[in-house]
């Protein structure tokens, strides 16, 4: 008998309507169209406007999205699993908002924290959970709210981020595709180029950590863009040796989108050609966990049964990871 996978059976997304462009952040920060354009990819990102909206709410129109394409109801599913950095709040988990407002009655959820390689750890785990045979169906979300720790007057920053929502649903599969093999690691050496530096028990919130702005993200971007140009490329190439993949094989590779220049370098590095990867930095910028399984949304209807894709990101942490998927359907 065939070993048992966990495969992709849906995907659903939610990209918030408010497009914010490089024009109008030309009149936000000293920065240019051309800038953003050649040093990132980016046209425009979407931003999440609204009181009282936050990651939840575009998690729950992304785990809609997926119910429906999948024809299931939600108390059918077991467990969310939801990768974000941006939650509603430290805690509860939004994994449990999120299933209290799709009416997953029957789930019971968590959050992962691994920045911008959070859904392919959560896919991962999923994975194991699946393939353990003691869960059904189990739903994987990246979602962030980045425009809510985001400084709009930090223009080395605010160029980069928008907000979105991407899920995906895990199920058992006896056909030999599904979720196959992942490389996952992470490196907490690199955690000051990159993190919230207030607001946790180390630095709790105070009006002195307001004032010196602590509570938006810091990066400091060169050392960052140095590190993901080697991790991302490194992983997904070790991956694809491990499981003897040549880029022949692969039909697809969905990067973390974060940096144009960092999605060719690991491109590159696979031997593959532009053709066979998935970008779409330019409509919706860097939006953390949320950015793979939107790249998988928007691409879903040209994915076969049986095609090899890679998975690929590195983000704060420093964590990074590639996963390998035979896909598991052709949608009609
Ligand atoms: O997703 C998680 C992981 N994150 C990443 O992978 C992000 C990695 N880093 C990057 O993508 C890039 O480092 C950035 C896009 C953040 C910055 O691009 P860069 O090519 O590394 O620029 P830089 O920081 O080296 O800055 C070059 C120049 C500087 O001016 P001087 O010092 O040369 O005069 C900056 O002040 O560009 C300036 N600059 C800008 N100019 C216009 C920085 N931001 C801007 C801006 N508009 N928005």
């Amino acid at each position: 008998m065939e070993k048992t996978y966990a495969a992709i059976t849906a995907v659903g997304a939610f990209v918030p309507e408010f497009r914010l462009t490089n024009k109008i952040l030309e009149t936000m920060v000293d920065t240019t169209d051309e800038w953003i354009k050649t040093r990132t990819g980016i046209d425009e990102r979407r931003i999440l406007k609204g009181e009282g909206l936050a990651s939840s709410d575009m998690g729950v129109e992304a785990v809609k999205d997926l119910l429906s394409k999948r024809g299931i109801s939600p108390e059918e599913i077991d467990c969310v699993i939801c990768a974000t950095v941006t939650p509603d709040m430290s805690f509860p988990a939004t994994a449990n908002i999120i299933s209290d407002k799709a009416g997953m009655k029957n789930a019971f959820g968590f959050d992962v924290s691994a920045a911008c390689s959070g859904f392919l750890y959560s896919l991962t785990l999923g994975t194991s959970m699946i393939e353990s045979g003691r869960y059904k169906k189990i739903i994987v979300i990246g979602v962030d709210k980045m425009s809510s720790i985001v400084d709009y007057t930090d223009r080395t920053t605010c160029i980069i981020f928008g907000d979105g929502a991407g899920a995906v649903l895990l199920e058992a599969n006896n056909e030999g595709v599904g979720i196959l093999d992942s490389i996952l690691k992470s490196d907490g050496a690199g955690r000051n180029y990159l993190r919230l530096k207030a607001g946790g028990s180390l630095k709790p919130a105070s009006a002195e950590t307001v004032i010196a702005k602590e509570h938006f993200l810091y990066q400091e971007g060169q050392s960052v863009f140095k590190f993901a140009v080697k991790g991302m490329a490194d992983v997904s190439f070790e991956l694809m040796q491990k499981n003897n993949l040549t880029a022949d094989d692969i039909s697809w590779l969905v990067p973390h989108q974060a940096n144009l220049r960092i999605i060719d370098a690991t491109a590159n590095r696979m031997n593959l050609p532009k053709e066979k990867v998935m970008i779409n930095i330019q409509k919706y910028g860097n939006t953390t966990a949320a950015t793979i399984p939107l790249c998988l949304w928007e691409w879903e209807k040209k994915l076969h049964k049986g095609e090899n894709i890679i998975l690929a990101a590195f983000g704060g942490g420093f964590t990074w990871g590639a996963t390998w998927v035979k896909w598991a359907y052709d949608t009609k």
